[in-house]
């Protein structure tokens, strides 16, 4: 488990975790990891594998070959899966899609929240996530939760992706959205933690999302 400090920091799709939580890990000096970079990772490379995400045994394998590094680099974070910089291709469309059934995939999860675990050991870090606070690190030194309206979480995503090549209308980010949101609400582990503290970002910016997050942790 984890000595270092730990903020864990879950929520559903486009609640604002890894805007507040990369300007959190920022201003205290920490480092940052999303883990949703990891199954998304899984997601490529088993489509650049041309493997069928659906095959849980294969996907499975797949996870367990990978080695993933999380380096810093002059424009951020960089995720680097078997020595290669995929991270601009983490939120592709078929990349995005794809993430779901291996999302639900067992064995993988294992795989990454072994893998995530190790990560933290490294020092301090902010980790966003579903299941940080309840699985990753149920030890984390400060957990919290960041909640938001459907609507304001899909405004959010849609402004973020409108000027990109394949961006999506609005009524599709929606829907993509609640579909998401009804199948990490299956999943136990992505409940807020029981010693979460929740954070509706409804009426909140970044920056006051990410002050009052730092005020806890340096009252904590
Ligand atoms: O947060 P993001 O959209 O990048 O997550 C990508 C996918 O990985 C989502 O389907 C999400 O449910 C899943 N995920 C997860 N556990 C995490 C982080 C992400 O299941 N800790």
């Amino acid at each position: 488990m984890t000595s270092h400090t730990t903020i864990a920091i879950d929520g559903p799709v486009a609640s604002g975790k890894s805007t507040v939580g990369r300007v959190v890990a920022r201003r205290l000096g920490y480092r940052f990891l999303d883990t949703g970079w990891m199954y998304r990772a899984v997601a490529y490379a088993g489509l650049s594998a041309g493997l069928d995400l659906h095959d849980h045994d294969e996907v499975s394998q797949l996870a367990g070959s990978l080695t993933m590094r999380l380096v810093e680099a002059e424009r951020g974070e960089r995720l680097l899966v078997d020595g290669e910089d995929i991270t601009d291709l983490l939120h592709e469309s078929h990349v995005e899609q794809g993430v779901v059934p291996v999302a639900a995939n067992r064995s993988v999860r294992r795989v990454l929240v072994q893998q995530q675990r190790l990560i933290a050991t490294d020092g301090p870090i902010v980790m966003v996530g579903r299941d940080i606070g309840t699985m990753v690190s149920p030890d984390a030194t400060i957990k919290f939760y960041l909640t938001a309206s459907q609507e304001t979480r899909a405004r959010r995503r849609y402004e973020e992706r409108k000027n990109t090549p394949d961006s999506p209308a609005y009524k599709e980010v929606l829907e993509r959205l609640v579909h998401r949101d009804r199948i990490d609400s299956q999943r136990a582990e992505s409940h807020p933690a029981d010693d979460a503290v929740i954070i509706d970002t409804d009426s909140l910016d970044v920056c006051e999302t990410a002050r009052r997050i730092i005020d806890l942790v340096e009252g904590a």
